[in-house]
């Protein structure tokens, strides 16, 4: 083989590596949480294993682990039903005490749901955002990390499961029993929460979004520009209060979602919540996410909402392009078209929290953010298997 030949091959190889190796982490997630998560269903043991993933993920990757274990009540069919429920911590605590920032998903499911799209592909998110903000703020990396980060896989979302249960979901325990105390009760202590919550449907067919009517009324900015795609599920929606804090936080993350390379592909929708009738009218579509304790907030009679963004792709308002036969596999489930989305959004949460929680250290040499490891793997990399090829 000649000289340019060598090389040439090589870096393909390398790429082709370098993608499967981005591509099997948010698979071998997906392995461990494509069982049905829920303490009615006929096993627990798919809850217990995502469970002891997440836990020894968050380990491996340096976050210092904390669990809350909590009690809520479910209403099966007649008789209330005690169960108990483990919210998973993980902390990158920053060095400068700022404001603190949370980045949760549920991790448990309805009894009878996709296991995968809501929410293992959430948490697979969460893993992966948690993975990347770990590697570019450690020994290496190229930022220092100020205000802590705190990344939180919820248990036991009751809300999801139906209106007969009556138990608060574990977003609403994290938040009062662990988020709070830690903040020292105040809210100034705290950035905000970004929630993920079923981020992998997409389409670009006319009419895979349903808009109803209480959602036209509630979001007119929002349908409109919907309905001028010709009603395509083609975007990220990002549920937001309109407050100043809420609006910062929601600024900050579109910033981030439209700047990078991939930004044509995939569109963010905004989605600002007014207190008002036109909100009541689309309550029951996302009252049910753990946003919304961090909305409600009341720590004694006084109402204090925390700015927190909801990330989701609208769940049953949304037609997938990409349809998956039952049992649907995480390696058929992981189409490009769907990887891609989801990375998209890993990667704009990511860079949110660079941008309001890190500092960049003053060696500028390398690449951008997320780009920093591939030229490196690459020279690496085509060195070994030009080697091995001569
Ligand atoms: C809460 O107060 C303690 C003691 O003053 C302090 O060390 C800690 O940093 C505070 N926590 C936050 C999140 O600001």
């Amino acid at each position: 083989m000649d000289c340019g030949n060598l090389w040439r091959v090589a870096l393909l190889l390398c790429f082709a590596a370098h993608s499967l190796a981005q591509k099997t982490q948010l698979q071998a997630h997906l392995e461990h949480l494509d069982g049905v998560r829920n303490p009615m269903a006929a096993t627990d043991e798919p809850r217990l294993e995502a469970r002891r993933y997440i836990k020894e993920k968050f380990r491996e990757l340096g976050l210092q682990v904390h669990s809350q274990t909590f009690n809520t009540i479910l209403k099966p069919q007649f008789d209330e039903l005690t169960v108990s429920g483990e919210n998973l911590v993980g902390i990158a605590s920053g060095t400068a005490g700022g404001p603190v920032m949370v980045v949760g998903a549920d991790y448990d499911t309805a009894p009878q749901s996709s296991p995968l799209e809501d929410n293992g592909a959430g948490v697979a998110a969460l893993l992966e955002v948690a993975r990347h903000f770990m590697h570019v703020t450690g020994a290496n990396g190229l930022f220092q990390r100020l205000n802590t980060v705190i990344f939180v896989a919820f248990d036991l979302n009751v809300k999801a499961y139906g209106n007969s249960h009556p138990g608060k979901p574990g977003s609403y325990h994290f938040l009062h029993q662990w988020l709070w105390p830690y903040i020292n009760q105040t809210s100034n202590n705290f950035a905000g929460a970004i929630i993920l919550d079923s981020i992998t449907k997409f389409s670009t067919k006319f009419d895979s979004q349903y808009v109803i009517q209480e959602f036209k009324d509630a979001f007119p900015q929002a349908s409109s520009a919907i309905a001028s795609s010709g009603n395509k599920g083609d975007f990220l929606a990002m549920f937001t209060r309109e407050d100043s804090r809420s609006i910062n936080l929601a600024n900050s993350f579109t910033a981030n979602y439209v700047k990078d390379r991939k930004a044509g592909m995939f569109r963010l929708q905004p989605m600002s919540v007014r207190d008002g009738l036109s909100y009541v009218g689309v309550l029951k579509m996302f009252n049910h996410q753990s946003h919304h304790p961090f909305w409600s907030f009341r720590p004694s009679e006084e109402l204090v909402p925390l700015p927190a963004l909801l990330l989701t792709d609208t769940d049953v308002y949304r037609m997938s392009q990409d349809v998956c036969d039952r049992p649907c596999t995480p390696a058929a489930f992981l189409t490009r078209a769907r990887e891609s989305f989801i990375t998209k959004t890993i990667d704009a949460v990511t860079n949110t929290l660079l941008s309001l929680q890190t500092e960049r250290l003053p060696d500028t040499s390398a690449g951008g953010k997320l780009g920093v490891t591939t030229p490196l793997f690459l020279i690496v990399c085509v060195t070994v298997i030009s080697g091995i090829i001569r």
